[in-house]
């Protein structure tokens, strides 16, 4: 058994006495999964595991994915590596929803924090169901209606701007063309209602006019304080967010200061 320790904000929670270094029951699965759907985003303090262990929590919910941009951890293709320092700084920027540029986007992710700043280098997360929610009715009936394009080429232009940047991006550019996403999308375990759109990937609303006044506003909605909890790493934090239902945000404060990361994907 663990506690389920709720932040202050409309998303997240503290998970307490479980140890990710060991197998749990069944059960214990259970109410993790439960709790990750219900929270949106669970977080674990000094979890101090191995990369197997990691694998074997993420293996809990799902198959595991690669990511077409990252470098991995020899022998683990499973985990990425997001580590910036100096000379590599952060370049994501933006509130975003992990691989939406895919038709199938993860489930979720399960992010260790490994070398951490003494200062800075937080990660903000945003409830997209506590934002549909608090749509007007007119809102939500007219978005119903309405499709996002979602595309890799959007998300990574930065990326491709590099000198050599399209050549080393040119397999996973040609692998993700652009997709259509519902703008509001139906949470597969409890059913809530999501804005899913993301400043990151979402390039435009189908049939929105040229200034992209409806995306515009949607960001500006989905981005208000109310929905978000920003939570302080430490080495051996996890952050485990449910990507079906969550915007998150790394704030990029910690220049020139190395920061390591080690991310799973689950697949949906
Ligand atoms: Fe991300």
């Amino acid at each position: 058994m663990f506690e389920i320790k709720k932040t202050q904000s409309c998303l997240g929670a503290y998970i307490e006495g479980l140890d990710l270094s060991k197998s749990f029951s069944e059960k214990t699965l259970g109410e993790l999964k439960n709790a990750l759907s219900d929270n949106e985003v669970l977080f674990f303090r000094n979890q101090n595991i191995t990369h197997d262990d990691h694998k074997r929590l993420a293996s809990a919910f799902g198959l595991m994915q690669s990511h077409p941009a990252y470098p991995t951890i020899d022998g683990f293709p499973e985990i990425t590596i997001l580590e910036n320092d100096e000379e590599n700084p952060s370049k994501i920027e933006e509130w975003h929803t992990d691989m939406t540029f895919k038709k199938n986007p993860p489930l979720g992710s399960i992010l260790i924090g490994k070398i951490i700043p003494e200062t800075g280098g937080d990660t903000m997360f945003s409830s997209l169901s506590k934002a549909y929610d608090d749509l007007s009715h007119e809102w939500k009936e007219r978005l119903e209606e309405m499709n996002a394009i979602h595309s890799f080429e959007f998300g990574f232009k930065e990326s491709l701007e590099e000198e050599g940047g399209r050549e080393r991006l040119a397999d996973a550019l040609k692998e993700n063309p652009p997709v259509s996403h519902p703008v509001i999308k139906r949470h597969p375990v409890t059913g809530r209602k999501v804005i899913y759109v993301n400043r990151l990937f979402t390039s435009h609303i189908e049939g929105d006019d040229t200034e992209g006044s409806i995306l515009n506003f949607l960001f500006d909605h989905i981005h208000q304080e109310k929905y978000q909890y920003r939570f302080s790493w430490e080495n051996n934090s996890i952050a485990f967010w449910d990507n079906r239902s969550v915007l998150h945000k790394p704030v990029n404060d910690y220049w020139p200061q190395l920061r390591r990361m080690e991310r799973i994907t689950i697949e949906p």
